[in-house]
């Protein structure tokens, strides 16, 4: 893969290989697609921030060659030649922008490539614009004679909607010795792998194609405009997937679920929804508008109300959530559990059938089945240096508006009267009341009202 490049076209800071495609640096669904053909091994050319094409790809098997200076295509592939190393087997090299590709077509080229033993193959397609592209021109006899890039092709050659996509299979020693060859002498003043072409063909080896009827597949990515385009597409491809296997998206065109992404049979999803990294949803669910789920897992038949936010939790069957519910990472609810509205979690776990049903904050907490946690209950967790943990039992009651201060063990059955600040153990089957004692004043109000007004007062 070549990966070196910057790509100004995007006016970014960031390098156009390391945006991201349907939540993905380009790069890694590129390399995804390519490590579907089980090559014996994948080679990256890197260069501009390197470092971080690097970490991105970390968890891919490739290796990596560096191209200290971006003096073209053909001298990305040059710098991979030590790297290579082969002289037998299929080289398969691929420009890094292009996300959208298959690894079906992948195969389609070098099965084709393959088999015709020709010294390289191209992969092209028919575009309506082809502006920017390379452009396939053919002989008399519509065999490949070169490649010409849009910024050296004459008005005539431009006119060419064949394009080179910029995948291509080749012998590899063949594709190198002529590499070696290339002279920078384009506009651009730069070794470009597509004049290969011609380089072979003048050596008597034959060059190929294999044309592929999906542009749309092998659009490269080089503006803002196909980065959301390129996005879209993959999103589109993915939620198709899920309705053809039974999922239903009320509005597939304004509901983000990742491609990496797993959604049960019967699930219903709303608008607005953003499911992002490798989420698993059970069958059943009902997933209501605007909520985000991040690498998260939901069991069968639970329930996520409106404007819920659910980070790195697992959740597991017949749960309800939100709306306005906020799970942050490391939240476990089991079976049958309920969480409200604005109620926020962290590290916590919710036992089969506890409730926490209203405006909560439970950190660091474990909270074992059938546990009523009332309205307004707070665990302090933090004093400002170290965190603490809050365990209850099963059973456990805590009146509303109750504040836990860390680290606190309530006993099984026990209850925590309204309005508490519990700060010590409570043993199981107690009642545990921390609150200052209510004082009537008979009277009051009358009296009150008898005084004179003070003159400050108008
Ligand atoms: C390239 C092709 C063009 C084709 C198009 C398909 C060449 C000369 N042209 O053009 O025929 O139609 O792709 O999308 O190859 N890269 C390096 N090192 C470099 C230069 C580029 O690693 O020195 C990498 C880039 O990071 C990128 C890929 O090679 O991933 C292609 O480079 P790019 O500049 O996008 O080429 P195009 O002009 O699009
Ligand atoms: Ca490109």
């Amino acid at each position: 893969m070549l990966a070196a490049g910057k790509g100004t076209r995007l006016r970014s800071k960031t390098i156009k290989l390391l945006h991201a495609v349907a939540g993905r640096p380009m790069v890694v669904w590129v390399l995804d697609v390519a490590n579907g053909l089980t090559p014996t091994r994948t080679i990256t050319v890197v260069g501009h921030q390197a470092d971080q094409v690097k970490a991105e790809l970390a968890d891919t098997g490739t290796s990596f060659v560096l191209q200290k200076e971006q003096r073209g295509t053909g001298h990305a592939v040059l710098q991979a030649s030590r790297a290579i190393g082969a002289k037998r087997g299929t080289l398969l090299i691929v420009n890094g922008d292009l996300p959208m590709l298959r690894t079906a077509t992948l195969r389609k080229l070098v099965n084709g490539h393959e088999k015709s033993g020709a010294a390289l193959t191209l992969l092209t397609v028919q575009v309506e614009d082809p502006h920017g592209y390379g452009r396939i021109i053919r002989d008399k006899t519509n065999r490949v004679e070169r490649i010409v890039e849009q910024r050296d092709a004459t008005r005539e050659q431009r006119r060419v909607n064949e394009i080179n996509t910029g995948v291509y299979a080749a012998d590899p020693e063949k594709l190198l010795r002529v590499l070696r060859r290339l002279r920078p002498d384009n506009d651009q003043g730069e070794y470009y792998i597509t004049d290969a072409v011609h380089h072979l063909l003048a050596k008597g080896e034959p060059v190929g194609a294999i044309h592929h009827h999906d542009a749309e597949e092998t659009l490269g990515v080089n503006t803002r405009q196909e980065l959301a385009q390129a996005s879209q597409v993959l999103y589109e491809r993915h939620a198709e997937a899920l309705q053809d296997r039974g999922v239903t998206l009320l509005d597939a065109a304004r509901t983000w679920i990742d491609p990496r992404a797993t959604v049960g049979r019967d699930t219903v999803i709303y608008p607005g929804v953003f499911i992002e990294g490798p989420c698993s949803i059970g069958s059943d669910c009902m997933i209501r508008p605007g909520c985000r789920i991040v690498t998260s897992k939901i069991g069968a038949g639970t329930e996520i109300k409106d404007y819920s936010v659910i980070v790195e939790s697992r959740i597991a069957r017949h749960a309800a959530v939100g709306p306005f519910a906020h799970l942050r990472p490391g939240s476990i609810l089991d079976d049958g559990t309920k969480v409200g509205n604005f109620v926020e979690l962290k590290k916590t776990r919710l036992g089969r059938g506890s409730k926490a049903s209203h405006l909560s904050y439970l950190g660091d907490a474990t909270i074992a089945e059938n546990c009523n946690i009332g309205a307004g209950t707070i665990t302090c967790n933090y004093d400002g240096t170290n965190k603490f943990p809050t365990v209850l039992a099963k059973g456990v009651f805590i009146g509303s508006d109750t504040q836990i201060v860390a680290p606190v063990k309530i006993g099984e059955g026990a209850y925590v009267a309204a309005g508490s600040t519990v700060t010590k153990d409570v043993p199981k089957g107690a009642l545990a009341i921390g609150r200052g004692k209510q004082r009537n004043i008979e009277g009051w109000v009358a009296k009150r009202s008898k005084k004179p007004k003070s003159k400050k007062r108008r």
